[in-house]
């Protein structure tokens, strides 16, 4: 039987990936193999010596001290676009909310008085102050064209907008899922002076806060709309507050709501509501607990923010899984154990990624313990499991 820890309620979509024949989950067990969770600070937790991985059923890992797990040979994974779809959805609401004036508009009729007939003739008189304009033909600028960021991109196409798009990180198989319709841009301020929309998809760091300050907006052309669905700090207030007034910004919709701007008309502040879907809580907890039970009954990794991507098919031999620190010699003190003990192997894969190395070793007959103490005992292995 395999033991999960849960330190905080994970999705029953995603749990009922480790059928019960094979598996134990708790929130309280000892002797884990794999530890599952979504915000619990990991810092000042002990490592369990039983632990094999563990799994975070979100996108990011700052709840969780990866340093320490690779020290110790342990594999973190997450689950990176699990929740796209939700914040791309959110992004389409906020690009309406926006140019159609949808919140001051709906304010301005929960506020009206009088009888059906008086209701009519106000909003046939008031509704001029909202009028907007539409997507289609109008250009988004797409700031990080990462998970998120590439749906949002091909979304905003199929809506008959024009995209350019800014990512110098942008990966192969990102670049794959995206249109060849995207206009590439050579620099952030280029997307600024062409836009209409633009929305920001990247992880708040010293490169992106800031990334909307008075500078940027001078080179806006006039009413644009901006879209906030990344991180508080992206975007610097007092910049959005002078754009409005300026009349380069026509409304910036975010969902970072900070006192200097949720009572200003131009600025709607959502509740931190992009990856609130149960959709989007299941694709995460579905996703790691696949990845969590791929690691432990087949020593496969997928989506590790830690370890390099590893599969090897089974076949009919005894698999080893061995993590070692990235220096020379590891495999050929490996197989030298190996040999020495009657083990042929059938097949292998190495790979690595910074200073951690990983190996999957199919050997053509049951390995006993006193090989994995062998192999345990060599200068630079993290750790050896006989699956
Ligand atoms: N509102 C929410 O509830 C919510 C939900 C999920 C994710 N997010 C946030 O959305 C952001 C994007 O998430 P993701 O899953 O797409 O991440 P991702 O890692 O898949 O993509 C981020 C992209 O940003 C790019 N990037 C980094 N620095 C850049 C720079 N200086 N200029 C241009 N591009 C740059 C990277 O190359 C990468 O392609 C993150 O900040 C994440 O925290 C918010």
């Amino acid at each position: 039987m395999l033991k999960i820890l849960t330190l905080n309620n994970i999705s029953v979509a995603g749990l009922e990936r480790l059928p019960r024949d094979k598996y134990e989950v708790a929130s309280e067990i000892t002797h884990p193999d794999a530890i599952l969770l979504r915000s619990f600070k990991m810092h000042d937790m002990d490592v369990p010596k039983s632990l094999k991985a563990v799994g975070r059923a979100g996108a990011g890992v700052n709840n969780i001290p990866v340093d320490k797990y690779s020290a110790l040979g342990i594999p973190v994974f997450n689950a990176p676009g699990a929740n796209a779809n939700a914040v791309k959805e959110l992004v389409m609401a906020g690009m309406l909310l926006g140019c159609r004036n949808v919140a001051s508009a709906w304010d301005y009729v929960r506020n009206l008085k009088g009888s059906d007939a008086e209701l009519n003739k106000l909003v046939e008189a008031g509704k001029k102050e909202f009028a907007g304009f539409e997507l289609p033909g109008r250009t988004i600028g797409v700031i990080g064209l990462g998970a998120i960021g590439r749906t949002v991109a091909n979304m905003a196409l199929e809506l008959g907008m024009n995209v350019v798009g800014f990512d110098p990180g942008i990966t192969v198989e990102g670049a794959w899922q995206l249109s060849a319709n995207v206009e590439k841009a050579s620099s952030v301020d280029e997307v600024f002076a062409k836009a209409d929309f633009i929305s920001f998809h990247v992880p708040l760091i010293d490169a992106t806060r800031d990334m909307v300050n008075s500078e940027r907006i001078k080179l806006l052309k006039d009413n644009v709309v901006i879209l906030n669905f990344a991180r508080d700090g992206i975007v610097n207030n007092e910049a959005i507050s002078e754009g409005i007034k300026s009349g380069k910004v026509y409304a910036y919709v975010c969902d970072f709501p900070n006192n200097m701007l949720i009572k200003h008309e131009r600025v709607f502040c959502l509740p931190h509501l992009g990856a609130s879907t149960t959709e989007a809580e299941d694709n995460c907890a579905i996703m790691v607990a696949n990845q969590i039970r791929d690691y432990l009954e087949s020593g496969n990794i997928h989506n590790s923010v830690n370890f390099p991507e590893v599969r090897m098919d089974s076949n009919e031999g005894y698999r080893l899984s061995i993590v070692n620190s990235n220096v020379p010699n590891m495999l050929g003190q490996i197989s030298t154990v190996l040999a020495n003990d009657n083990l042929n192997i059938i097949d292998m894969i190495n790979k690595s990624r910074g200073e951690l190395a990983y190996t999957l070793v199919d050997v053509d007959q049951v390995v006993g313990q006193a090989t994995l103490d062998k192999l345990s005992s060599i200068d630079g292995i993290l750790n050896v499991r006989a699956i």
